[in-house]
C-alpha cells in the first residue's frame, strides 16, 4: 500500500518527496499525464529504472487472438489491446562519464510534483554521480489540454559544484522492451514489437518516426524537436534510424550554469490517411506547439484547467485526505476524457494497459455522469463515440440471433473483446447503461440535439434489443432471463432487478424519444405498434420481492440460494480463491447490483425498502471490484448511515493514492476515481436525477464539516454549499433568473438574485448500522478497530 511516507496530503498536489524503487510502478500510474488523446505513464525521463514504460494514442491497438480452450457458437473471434506507442519521454543524461541513473552514485534529494491547476508533473532531482560531480536535474512535462497532438517537456540541467560537461540524448523509441504481461504465448507474440516502420526522417534539431501496426494497420507518427539554451558553446546534432531517434546535445557548463532544453512532442495515427498526410500532419503540430512556445503551452493548460475546475471543484472541509483524492479523482477523469473526442474513454484512461485499454459499462454508469455535470462537452464527445460504434453492435445482435444492437462489453474499437460470456455478453444491462447515459445527458443539458444527431437511434436498437431478449410469460408478466447484473459472482439468471429496471427505462426512455423526434424515429422505421410493445413490456417487467425478508432479490431467487460461507473463505478478491462454480450459486455478490438499482432507479424504491435492501446486501458484498464502494459510499448516506457512507466514500476517492486493489500499476480506476465525486455529491449531497429533475438532499457525516461542490444544469451554473445545519444554492448565472429544484424531496425556487439556505432535513436511521463479511469492513474503519 502506498503510505504517507513518501507522499503528503496536500489540496492541489500529489507530491513524492522520496524516490522509492518499490513504488515505481504505481507513481507512474500516479503521475501520468494524458488529455484523452496522448497518455504518457510518470516513466523517469532516463528510461531507467522503470516498472511499466507507457505512452499510448487513444484507440490505437492491435488485434490479438483471443485463445479458449473449447470454443462456442457467438464466441468473439478476435481481442484488441492497446499498444505502447514510441516513446517521446526519453532524455538520457551522461554527466561527464556517468550516465544519470537513480541507482547509482547519491540521490540527495528526489521530489515530483503533479499539480492539478496546472496540469503539469514536476520532477526535481539532486544528484552526485560515483565520480562525484553534482548535478540539479528539473524536468516539467505537459499533455496538453489546449493542443490535441501535442506533448511537451521542459528540462534543465544545472551544475552545482563543479565544472561538468553534459551530453543530454533526447529520443524517440519505438518497439521499447516491455516487461513480459501477457501468459499466453500467442498473444505476447502479437504484442512484441508490435510496431512495422515504415518511415523515418530528421533535421538539426529533431525527428519524426512512422510506424504501423500490422494486423489492424493503424499507421502512427511521433515528430519532436527542441529549443535548446546556454550560456557559451553547444553542439547539437540529430540521427535516426527505423526505431529510433536521438537529438544530442553537449556542452560544458559551469557550477551555477544551466542547460534548458525544450523537447516538443507530436503524435497522429490514422486508419485512413496516408503516410505524407499524417507526416504533415504530426509536422504541423509540432510547428504549432513550438509556435505557441513553453510558456504559452503552460498557460493554455493553465485556462484550460482553471475553467474546469471552475465548473467542478468539490471542497471538502475537515477530511484532507478525501479533499486531496476527489481532486485527483476528477484531475485524472478529465485527463482521460478531455480531448478523447469519439473515442473511448477506457476503464484506465491512458494510464497503462490493465484490462487491455478496453472500455466498459464504467464509462457511461460511473465516468459520464461525473462529466455530465462538470464538462457536458466531454460526455457528448464520449456518447458519439458511442454512437459510431452502433452499426458493429448492430451485428453483434444479429450474431446472436437478436435484433436491435448489442453494444460490447469491453472494447477499443466497437467489437465484443470478451472472452468469457456469463460475465461479458450476458451482462446485458450495458445497453440500458447506455441509453440512461444518452438520457441524462439530454435531462442534466437541456440540449435535444444530441439525441436527434445520434442518441435516438440508439435507443430504439437497444430498446429492440431489450424486446428480443426479454418475454412475456403466460400471466402476461415480462421476463429478461439467463442474464448477469453488475455483480459478476452471480451469473445467467432470471429477472436481475437491476436490469429489469433499467431495461424498462430503456424502453421508455426509447419511446419517449421518438414521440420528440418523430421524423428521425420514422426514419428508423419505429412505428406506433412498436412503441407501445415498448410501453407494454416496460409496465409489465418483472420486480422480484421477497415478502418474507421485506427486501428485493437481486435476481429471481436470490434470497433462497445458500449462503456463503464468509468464515472459511477469507481470502479476497474470491474471483482468484474461489471458483466460479462455488460462487454462482450463493448470496456472495461481488459488487454493488440492487443497491445501484436502488441509485440510479431511486424512484422505484420506497425508503424502507432501501434501508432494508442496504441491510441485507452489506452483509453479503465483498466489494471484490472497485466499482462497488462509491454506490455504497451513496445508499448507506441516504439510508442514514453516514459515518459507514464516509468509509465507502473515503475507499474509492483513495482506491489509487492507497493502492487499496494491489494493482494501481497496471493503471488508474477511473470509474472509483469518478466514483469519488459520486460518493461525496450524490452521498453526501444527495443528488438524483432519474425523475428528470435535479433533487438534491445534502446530510454530512461528522468527518466532514463542509461540503461545497458545482454543477451545470441547463446552462445554469449551480455552487451548492453544506454544513451540518443547512445548505446554500446559489445560482451563479443562468438562462433565466430563477429555477426550480427539489431540497429534501420538495420543490424550491432558487435564483441568481441571491443565494438560498435551507435546512438540512435530518434522517434517521431505519435499521442499525449493518456488519460487512468479516474482513471486509471499509477500510478506514478496519485501521481503526485494528
Ligand atoms: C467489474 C466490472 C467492471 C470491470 C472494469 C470488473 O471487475 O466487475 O463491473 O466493468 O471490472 O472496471
Amino acid at each position: 500500500m502506498i503510505s504517507g511516507k513518501n507522499f503528503t496530503v496536500e489540496p492541489w498536489h500529489i507530491r513524492e518527496t522520496s524516490f522509492d524503487l518499490d513504488l515505481l510502478d504505481e507513481a507512474e500510474s500516479l503521475f501520468a499525464l494524458s488529455n484523452g488523446h496522448i497518455g504518457m505513464r510518470g516513466n523517469l525521463e532516463e528510461g531507467e529504472p522503470h516498472g511499466l514504460p507507457g505512452t499510448y494514442l487513444n484507440s490505437y491497438y492491435e488485434v490479438r487472438p483471443l485463445p479458449y480452450a473449447e470454443a462456442g457458437f457467438g464466441y468473439p473471434e478476435a481481442g484488441q489491446t492497446l499498444v505502447n506507442i514510441t516513446n517521446g519521454k526519453l532524455i538520457r543524461l551522461l554527466v561527464d562519464d556517468e550516465p544519470f541513473d537513480l541507482r547509482y552514485g547519491e540521490l540527495l534529494e528526489h521530489e515530483r510534483v503533479l499539480d492539478m491547476r496546472a496540469g503539469t508533473l514536476t520532477r526535481t532531482a539532486d544528484w552526485r554521480s560515483p565520480a562525484g560531480k553534482q548535478v540539479r536535474v528539473v524536468s516539467t512535462r505537459l499533455v496538453s489540454l489546449a493542443q490535441r497532438s501535442v506533448a511537451a517537456i521542459e528540462y534543465t540541467v544545472e551544475a552545482v559544484d563543479e565544472f561538468a560537461r553534459v551530453t543530454v540524448q533526447s529520443e524517440l523509441v519505438a518497439n521499447e522492451q516491455l516487461p513480459d504481461s501477457a501468459d499466453d504465448p500467442r498473444v505476447a507474440a502479437v504484442l512484441d514489437n508490435p510496431l512495422e516502420a515504415v518511415g523515418h526522417e530528421h533535421s538539426e534539431y529533431g525527428a519524426i518516426l512512422l510506424h504501423r501496426t500490422r494486423i489492424s494497420e493503424l499507421l502512427m507518427a511521433a515528430a519532436m524537436t527542441h529549443d535548446v539554451e546556454v550560456p557559451g558553446r553547444v553542439e547539437v546534432t540529430t540521427g535516426a534510424r527505423t526505431d529510433w531517434a536521438t537529438t544530442t546535445v553537449i556542452c560544458g557548463l559551469r557550477p551555477g550554469q544551466k542547460l534548458r532544453i525544450v523537447k516538443y512532442l507530436a503524435y497522429g495515427w490514422s486508419s485512413l490517411r496516408s503516410r505524407p498526410a499524417l507526416r504533415d500532419q504530426v509536422a504541423a503540430a509540432l510547428s504549432g506547439a513550438r509556435y505557441t512556445g513553453w510558456e504559452g503551452l503552460l498557460e493554455s493548460q493553465r485556462e484550460y484547467l482553471d475553467e474546469f475546475w471552475d465548473s467542478a471543484d468539490v471542497e471538502v472541509e475537515g477530511d484532507p485526505d478525501s479533499q486531496q483524492a476527489v481532486r485527483f479523482g476528477l484531475f485524472h477523469v478529465l485527463q482521460a476524457s478531455a480531448r478523447a473526442e469519439r473515442r473511448a474513454i477506457p476503464g484506465k484512461g491512458l494510464t497503462g494497459t490493465g484490462y487491455d485499454g478496453h472500455a466498459f459499462w464504467d464509462t457511461e454508469g460511473f465516468v459520464l455522469p461525473l462529466l455530465t455535470y462538470t464538462a457536458p462537452y466531454a460526455a457528448a464527445d464520449a456518447l458519439r463515440w458511442r454512437a459510431s460504434t452502433l452499426d458493429l453492435a448492430r451485428e453483434r445482435a444479429a450474431q446472436l440471433n437478436l435484433t436491435g444492437a448489442a453494444f460490447p462489453w469491453r472494447t477499443i474499437r466497437g467489437e465484443e473483446c470478451s472472452a468469457y460470456w456469463p460475465a461479458g455478453t450476458a451482462a446485458w444491462h450495458v445497453n440500458a447503461d447506455i441509453a440512461m447515459a444518452f438520457e441524462r445527458y439530454r435531462v442534466v443539458t437541456g440540449d435535444d440535439s444530441l439525441e436527434a444527431e445520434c442518441g435516438l437511434a440508439v435507443l430504439v436498437e437497444t430498446a429492440r434489443l431489450w424486446l428480443s431478449l426479454g418475454h412475456h410469460d403466460r400471466f402476461g408478466v415480462w421476463h429478461v432471463d439467463g442474464v448477469t447484473g453488475p455483480d459478476e459472482y452471480t451469473a445467467v439468471v432470471r429477472d436481475n432487478v437491476f436490469t429489469n429496471l433499467m431495461a424498462a427505462h430503456n424502453l421508455r426512455t426509447a419511446a419517449e424519444g421518438c414521440l420528440r423526434h418523430p421524423d428521425r424515429a420514422e426514419e428508423l422505421g419505429v412505428t406506433e405498434a412498436e412503441m407501445a410493445d415498448w410501453r407494454t413490456a416496460a409496465d409489465d417487467a418483472f420486480i422480484p420481492f421477497d415478502d418474507d425478508l421485506g427486501v428485493h432479490p437481486q435476481c429471481a431467487g436470490f434470497t433462497t440460494l445458500q449462503e456463503w460461507d464468509f468464515v472459511t473463505n477469507t481470502t479476497y478478491p474470491l474471483l482468484l480463491h474461489a471458483p466460479y462454480v462455488r460462487l454462482y450459486p450463493a448470496q456472495v455478490i461481488k459488487q454493488a447490483d440492487l443497491v445501484l438499482a436502488m441509485q440510479w432507479q431511486s424512484h422505484a424504491f420506497t425508503l424502507e425498502q432501501k434501508a432494508r435492501n442496504v441491510d441485507y446486501y452489506e452483509r453479503r458484498t465483498t466489494r471484490d471490484s472497485s466499482l462497488s464502494a462509491c454506490t455504497q459510499a451513496v445508499m448507506c448516506a441516504e439510508v442514514g448511515h453516514l459515518e459507514l457512507a464516509h468509509d465507502y466514500a473515503y475507499e474509492a476517492a483513495l482506491i489509487d493514492l492507497r493502492d487499496l486493489h494491489h494493482n494501481t500499476r497496471d493503471g488508474l480506476h477511473m470509474a472509483s476515481l469518478a466514483g469519488a465525486w459520486t460518493a461525496l455529491v450524490a452521498g453526501f449531497g444527495g443528488l438524483r436525477d432519474d425523475d428528470g429533475v435535479l433533487s438534491l438532499d445534502p446530510r454530512l457525516p461528522s468527518g466532514i464539516t463542509r461540503l461545497r461542490f458545482r454543477l451545470r444544469w441547463r446552462d445554469f451554473r449551480i455552487t451548492v454549499d453544506v454544513n451540518h445545519e443547512n445548505v446554500t444554492y446559489t445560482v451563479r448565472d443562468g438562462p433565466h433568473t430563477a429555477m426550480t429544484i427539489r431540497h429534501g424531496g420538495e420543490d424550491l425556487e432558487i435564483s441568481t438574485d441571491e443565494p438560498s439556505t435551507v435546512a438540512i432535513k435530518p434522517r434517521e436511521p431505519l435499521l442499525p448500522e449493518p456488519q460487512q463479511p468479516p474482513g471486509r469492513e471499509p477500510l478506514r474503519r478496519r485501521l481503526q478497530q485494528g
